[in-house]
């Protein structure tokens, strides 16, 4: 059974893009971090599960090595989804461009997520879909924490960052379908910088909504997040 959202309008009108064509260089292993298994089941298949599951998800665009996909083949015998495949590109943002041309005409969001973030929950998914249908553009992100500083490339310090307008970018990133077609043009034409999905969108000079997520929501990067990772899930609480 699909988990229904409370008093949706908004059955079945999302497009999820899970990105899972990184090769995971910093985490060092013997395949790509998103195959690792975290209690039993390979990183990836932790978020594909969580959406494959929610009422609002028209579809899930798979990118990835075309020698993984039967991993998510066989997670999609047992639900009611559609899944599809895309190539993956150089760079993320190449295996975004990738994953939009597959989508739906029908979709009316786009839910780019890391499968590289197994933990994301169905709450904080609900809240930036919602955003997003208000504002056209939202991301989940949460407060910095620590204290950070700019330094010039001899080490000393240039500047102290005013924490309280400093928050860390998460994924889902979400956006209706036309803006990021449309972004990706600008940012094609004139070969702007882009280091995530909605900065996309900001080059367009359209607002883009900071949904406040979860702290447990990490990137599985090192192999220490893995630990966290697994700690998380058994406890419900990070470690520390
Ligand atoms: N990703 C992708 N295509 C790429 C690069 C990254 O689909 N060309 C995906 C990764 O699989 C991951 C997410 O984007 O789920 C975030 O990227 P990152 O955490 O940097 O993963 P990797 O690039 O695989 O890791 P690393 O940078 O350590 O090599
Ligand atoms: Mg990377």
């Amino acid at each position: 059974a699909r988990d229904d959202a409370e008093g949706s309008g908004n059955r079945q009108s999302v497009s999820v893009i899970l990105l899972a064509g990184g090769k995971g260089t910093r985490m060092g292993a013997n395949m790509p971090k998103q195959y690792l298994p975290l209690l039993g089941r390979p990183i990836a298949l932790h978020s594909f599960q969580t959406f494959a599951h929610m009422m609002e998800v028209l579809e899930i665009v798979v990118v990835c090595d075309p020698s993984y996909r039967d991993v998510f083949e066989e997670a999609a015998k047992d639900v009611a989804v559609p899944v599809k495949f895309a190539m993956p590109g150089k760079e993320r943002q190449d295996s975004v461009r990738s994953g939009l041309n597959e989508i739906s005409n029908s979709a009316k969001l786009v839910c780019v997520h890391d499968s590289a973030r197994p933990l994301v929950l169905v709450k904080d998914i609900r809240k930036v879909l919602n955003d997003a249908a208000v504002h056209g553009a939202a991301v989940l992100g949460v407060p910095v924490k620590a204290t950070i500083k700019e330094a010039a490339s001899d080490g000393f310090v240039t500047k102290t960052l005013d924490r309280k307008y400093l928050w860390e970018m998460q994924t889902p990133q979400v956006i209706e379908p036309e803006l990021l077609r449309r972004g990706f043009e600008l940012v094609e034409r004139e070969h702007l910088e882009v280091t995530d999905d909605v900065s996309i969108v900001e080059h367009l000079k359209h607002m883009v909504f900071i949904t406040e997520g979860s702290y447990t929501n990490l990137k599985v990067t090192t192999p220490d997040d893995l630990l966290v990772a697994e700690r998380i899930l058994h406890q419900g609480t990070p470690a520390g």
